[in-house]
């Protein structure tokens, strides 16, 4: 999670705050309603980010493997929703989308997918100049769908390429640029819980392209006796996090 996709939707907020303040008196009735409508996208972008961030941490900690719930959808659409949410989330952002024209319906968990494209479009945003061009395409090879997110960012020294996957891995050319190394950690897991693969190519200073294979008909590859428990049932309930989650669920649907 970047810290820019916190930032774009609070300075947002903040700018209009202090618009209506300064013009409080001038300000004709729709124009306040114009702005009072560009505050709430924002927060409702940034109620987004904290649910995602929250049920990251949450996935992690309980197993992706327990939320793992697989159901038809449309590849294309789906990604072509976290497209949007990535443009909005910063607005100078070129972001390609280019998908086969036959349709792309696969069996997969539509919000462990969400949370994983997501995780990539923003690393391949993060690690690029800004305004540089980011690729997603996607098409089916056989029984497999592919999906190939592509950055002309800073890429990976090729001596952090085998860890990348490891939880709080960080490669050795990020100095200054916020992380916590925890994405990629989940999009393997989610990646193997579909029973897909994931590869990577990248040239330092030029670019990376993460390649993610799933199968066509996802099925659970976790026997339920492997599964862990709920939280619930380990006595290990976190009534803060519990209590955030509910509230940033309910405002976004406020
Ligand atoms: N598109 C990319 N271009 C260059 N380096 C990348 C890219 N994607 C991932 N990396 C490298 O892989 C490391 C691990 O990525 P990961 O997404 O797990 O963590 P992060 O981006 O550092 O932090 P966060 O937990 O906020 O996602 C990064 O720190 C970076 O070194
Ligand atoms: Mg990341």
């Amino acid at each position: 999670m970047a810290s820019h996709e916190f930032r774009t939707p609070l300075s947002i907020i903040d700018g209009h705050a202090q618009r209506l303040s300064k013009l409080k008196d001038r300000l004709a009735a729709d124009e306040i309603d114009v702005r009072a409508g560009k505050i709430r996208a924002a927060v409702l972008r940034l109620t987004h980010l904290i649910e995602n961030l929250l049920d990251s941490s949450r996935l992690i900690d309980a197993g992706v493997g327990l939320y793992f719930n697989p159901e038809e959808i449309d590849l294309a659409g789906l990604l072509h929703e976290v497209c949007q949410l990535h443009r909005e989330i910063a607005p100078g952002s070129q972001i390609n989308e280019r998908f086969a024209s036959t349709p792309l319906l696969i069996r997969a968990d539509p919000k462990l997918l969400f949370q994983m494209f997501s995780n990539l479009i923003s690393n391949a945003m993060k690690y690029s100049p800004s305004g540089s061009l980011v690729e997603i395409s996607a098409a089916l090879e056989g029984e497999q769908a592919v999906v190939e997110v592509k950055d002309n960012g800073i890429g990976i020294p090729a001596k952090d390429i085998g860890a990348l996957f490891e939880r709080y891995y960080r490669g050795s050319n990020v100095s200054g640029i916020v992380g916590t190394g925890v994405g990629l950690y989940l999009v393997r897991m989610v990646v193997e819980v579909h029973g897909g693969e994931i590869a990577v190519e990248s040239a330092e200073g030029k670019g990376s392209a993460f390649s993610v294979r799933l199968p066509v008909n996802a099925t659970s590859r976790i026997a339920p006796e492997d599964l862990p428990l709920p939280a619930a049932m380990q006595g290990s309930v976190d009534p803060v996090n519990d209590e955030i989650a509910e509230h940033a669920i309910g405002a976004g649907r406020g």
